[in-house]
């Protein structure tokens, strides 16, 4: 974090309401794809802590593990460097199984490619991605959101797990950083 933003004010951009009924259609749709297959829901920690406790107390599936990773990537305070690196890795082993990875949010697509083509590389059954917010003004890697909460085009933003500098993720709604 070398980049410090000055806030001028933090604006509410979806409330708890709004969240908790995207989740609710999210997990719906996660349930139609798995059904009870086995699945291994992997939280991508610390952003996705939150959502992820919401998604999976919504989902049905009888069969369903979790399992949490933690990345490192090296950048400024709003972007990330693209050079990602596995700080915590999974407990399972994720051949043949069927894995959906639980992000908070992705942006310019570097941290989802880097963990998608990891785990590619173990032989899943199948490999989706679930993201609360899909980011897409500034994406310049390749990554398709298979469940997506909400679409912004811009804007840097916080609460619900999402952080600007480790603060913040305690806010029960996701507000925008106006920045002075
Ligand atoms: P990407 O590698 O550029 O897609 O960045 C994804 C990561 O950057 C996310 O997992 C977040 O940790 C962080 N990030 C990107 N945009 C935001 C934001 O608007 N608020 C908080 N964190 C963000
Ligand atoms: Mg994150």
């Amino acid at each position: 974090m070398t980049e410090e933003l000055r806030i001028r004010k933090l604006v509410s951009v979806f409330s708890p309401e709004q969240i908790a009924g995207r989740v609710r259609a999210m997990a719906g749709e996660i349930d139609a794809q798995y059904g009870d297959e086995p699945l291994i829901a992997i939280c991508v920690l610390k952003g996705a802590c939150i959502f992820f406790s919401d998604l999976v107390r919504c989902l049905h599936n009888k069969n369903l593990e979790l399992d949490f990773i933690r990345l490192a990537s090296y950048g400024t305070g709003t972007t990330s460097s693209g050079q990602v690196v596995l700080r915590k890795d999974v407990e399972n082993d994720l051949r043949d199984k069927h894995v959906l990875l639980v992000e908070d949010i992705v942006d310019s697509g570097r941290s989802m490619r880097f963990v998608l083509d990891a785990f590619a590389a173990r032989g899943p059954r199948s490999l989706r991605l679930a993201a609360l917010v899909d980011k897409t003004g500034r994406r310049d890697t390749e990554v398709s959101v298979d469940f997506s909460g909400f679409s912004v085009e811009s804007g840097f933003l916080v609460g619900y797990g999402l952080d600007y500098a480790e603060r913040y993720r305690g806010l029960p709604g996701i507000c925008e950083i106006v920045p002075e």
